[in-house]
């Protein structure tokens, strides 16, 4: 079984060209993908290649125009099974509540989640000291830091424990040393000791080639290439950055 199975999976919106024109816009077209469990895989793409939209439609966040997908086997109809079992990391301000703390705003995602309150408290106090911010749980989200507003977004997405876990550009904004830390977090941890699978939007290509498994390069709605991330760059004197414009067609430029 794959953990993420996605055929011919399809976003389009519709761009209002005047008052009777309206054009339909591919955000994502025909998007084929299969992920193994245990991998991590890659998203990489310029801005606008709709990498968040396929994200998105992966974890139930925006429902398909066409095409299906199965997450841990669970065609995406079977809300309630997929969400039991995905966990979505992204950072952004405003996704937590400024004026609530950090542990209070994790009792709110884990109440979302249905988790009782008794297994909540065990289970926030675990994530707290597992990204390092036990002695600051108390202290109001708009006095964090962007470090530790990223590492509270983490303990978010694994509120539910989940098997699959999607990251749109998580080391945005951080310091090298935590973005490295981030890193390491999600080979040593989640994939090597937990056995999970990570699914990663980025605009780095040294933390895609650091990190991932294989990886997909979207551009304009569309996957240009797949590949296992050995087979890109070790044979010849390509970097990912080669491989990278190659696919978006900006090679000769
Ligand atoms: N709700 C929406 N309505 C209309 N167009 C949308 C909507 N959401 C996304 N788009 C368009 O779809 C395209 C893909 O957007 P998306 O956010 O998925 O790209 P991305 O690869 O995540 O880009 P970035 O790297 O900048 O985050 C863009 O052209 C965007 O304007
Ligand atoms: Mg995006």
């Amino acid at each position: 079984m794959y953990a993420i199975a996605a055929k011919n999976l399809t976003k389009y919106f519709f761009h209002q060209k005047g008052f009777f024109n309206r054009q339909k816009f591919f955000a994502v077209k025909k998007a084929n993908l299969l992920v193994q469990e245990g991998e991590i895989f890659g998203l990489l793409g310029p801005n606008g290649a709709g990498k968040t939209t396929l994200i998105k439609m992966l974890t139930l966040l925006l429902s398909p125009s066409e095409g299906e997908a199965e997450i841990n086997g669970f065609n995406l109809k079977a809300e309630g099974q997929i969400k039991r079992s995905i966990g979505l990391i992204y950072p952004g301000e405003r996704s937590f509540y400024p004026r609530l703390t950090a542990r209070q705003n994790l009792d709110f995602f884990a109440a979302l989640h249905n988790i009782s309150f008794k297994l909540a408290r065990k289970k926030i106090d675990e994530l707290l000291e597992l990204v390092d911010l036990k002695n600051m749980g108390d202290i109001w989200f708009e006095e964090y830091s962007s470090g530790m507003k990223q590492r509270l977004a983490i303990a978010r997405g694994l509120l539910n424990d989940p098997q699959i876990i999607f990251m749109d550009e998580p080391t945005k904004g951080l310091d090298p040393l935590e973005a490295h830390r981030f890193r390491k977090f999600i080979k040593d941890f989640l994939v090597k000791k937990q056995k999970k699978t990570v699914f990663i939007a980025t605009h780095q290509l040294d933390e895609a080639q650091e990190l991932c498994t294989s990886i997909a390069i979207m551009h304009l709605g569309e996957i240009k290439l797949r590949a296992k991330l050995e087979d890109l760059t070790g044979t010849n004197d390509n970097t990912l950055y080669d491989v990278f414009l190659e696919a978006i067609g900006e090679k000769n430029t």
